[in-house]
């Protein structure tokens, strides 16, 4: 693929302007690069904070201006120029350049990809009705929140992290919020059935209608949404139906232009795609992870957006680091603080530590007898002290584990 002339050159253009590109540029400066740095980003904002906006920006305890990852002062203090309301349609590995949507060319010697997930969007009939919603960006929760006065009934599709923090933020407005889950229980890709009972059964004592085993058949309305038809008949009435059934990654134009791609954009240690000078960072990174028993995964978090940042960073200064992060996670529902540390895919022991019952316990996952990944509810002390025990894969006595009073620290 060839571009025509690139209108301008830097030396690292960032594609993407959310945590992993944000950081990158933060990085980068942090580690003396003394060249040019570009962010260009789809949406019109400067980076901001993606986590609030299923939680204190959909329920209103936070405003924009809070949500900014630096004010504008920072990045022009640093010397980052943004190309904002761009999207990257086209990387030509071989000329070092990238086309946006609107015809800008733009060159550059090296290209950190950073692009994050688009929402899976679903597909029957109707799911493109208005009043129909994802939350990944502000303009998202905007439309949203404008229609949100009017509207009576909400259906949640997806209790993953977005669906049931959504559905914590606005039942707390007095809606009538019914969450719809195609499996048999609420956050089953990132946790065990105890994990998933507990937050199915918060969600439920505070009101949420919550229907598993459910999938939805199509959006009904006319022009507006009206309701959700489930596969078994059911008619869900609805004046907003908010999607959360997870994002797909966005690299076409990385994957046309030549780079390895599988779930996401494969990279090394350093953050290097299969293309020269091109590395990918972020949700859209698909990684060989120790912490995953080295399975190729992506991960979909801050963490892994800003330390695989700092690992491209260090790689285009001539400091290369290996990315080795102990993944962490986390996630605010009502006045519960769930903190994930490790990958608890894959695990063939679970340990419950303390009284669900009480609203602070933590579990403990364990394959071959290797602790790898904690869950703990309100329980920081379980969740800092799992960390070293995930980090070192250490090796524990299940009966230990289910100790609650002897702290995690001392098992190890
Ligand atoms: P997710 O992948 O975590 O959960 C999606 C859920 O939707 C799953 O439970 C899945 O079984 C269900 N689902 C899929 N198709 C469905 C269908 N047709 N009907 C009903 N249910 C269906 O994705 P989610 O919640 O959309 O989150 C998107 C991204 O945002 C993820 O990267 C997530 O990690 C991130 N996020 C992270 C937060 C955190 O760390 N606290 C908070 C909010 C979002």
């Amino acid at each position: 693929m060839t571009h025509s002339q690139p209108t301008c050159i830097f030396d690292v253009v960032i594609v993407g302007g959310g945590h992993a590109g944000a950081q990158a540029a933060v990085a980068l400066r942090q580690e003396k690069f003394a060249g040019t740095i570009a962010i260009i980003a789809a949406e019109p904002e400067l980076p901001y904070e993606r986590p609030p906006l299923s939680k204190e920006y959909l329920s209103g305890d936070k405003n924009f201006e809070r949500l900014l990852i630096r004010p504008a002062a920072f990045w022009a203090e640093r010397a980052v120029d943004f190309l904002l309301g761009e999207r990257v349609v086209t990387v030509d590995a071989e000329a070092k350049t990238v086309a946006t949507e609107k015809g800008r060319i733009v060159g550059y010697g090296e290209l950190i990809w950073a692009t994050g997930g688009e929402p899976r969007r679903l597909t029957c009939d109707g799911h493109d009705l208005r009043g129909v919603h994802a939350i990944r960006t502000r303009a998202d929760v905007d439309r949203l929140l404008a229609e949100l006065p009017t509207a009576e009934r909400i259906v949640v599709v997806g209790g993953g992290y977005i669906g049931l923090e959504a559905a914590a933020a606005l039942i707390k407005f007095g809606k009538a919020v019914t969450l719809v889950e195609t499996l048999d229980r609420v956050l089953a890709r990132v946790a065990g059935e105890a994990l998933s009972r507990f937050f199915e059964q918060e969600h439920q004592t505070r009101g949420v209608r919550l229907l598993l085993s459910s999938g939805v058949t199509c959006i009904e309305g006319d022009g507006a949404v009206t309701g959700v038809r489930l596969a078994d008949g059911t008619l869900l009435p609805a004046d907003i139906v908010i999607v959360g059934i997870g994002i797909v990654p966005a690299v076409e134009p990385l994957a046309a232009a030549g780079a390895a791609t599988g779930n996401g954009v494969l990279v090394d240690a350093q953050c290097r795609t299969t293309l020269p000078h091109v590395f990918a960072i972020g949700d859209c990174a698909a990684h060989a992870n120790a912490f995953a028993g080295g399975a190729t995964i992506r991960l979909e978090s801050v963490q892994n957006a800003n330390d695989q940042a700092v690992v491209a960073a260090r790689t285009i200064v001539g400091r290369p680091a290996s990315y080795d992060a102990v993944p962490w996670f986390w996630s605010n529902q009502y006045d519960l603080k769930l903190q994930t540390v490790g990958v608890s895919s894959g695990f063939d022991t679970a340990v419950v530590r303390g009284d669900p019952g009480t609203r602070s316990f933590s579990i403990v996952y364990l394959r071959d007898g290797r602790v790898i990944a904690v869950d703990a509810v309100n329980a920081v002390k379980d969740y800092v002290q799992g960390r070293a025990l995930v980090a070192n894969g250490a090796f524990i006595d299940p009966a230990d584990l289910a100790d609650a009073t002897r702290p995690l620290k001392e098992l190890a």
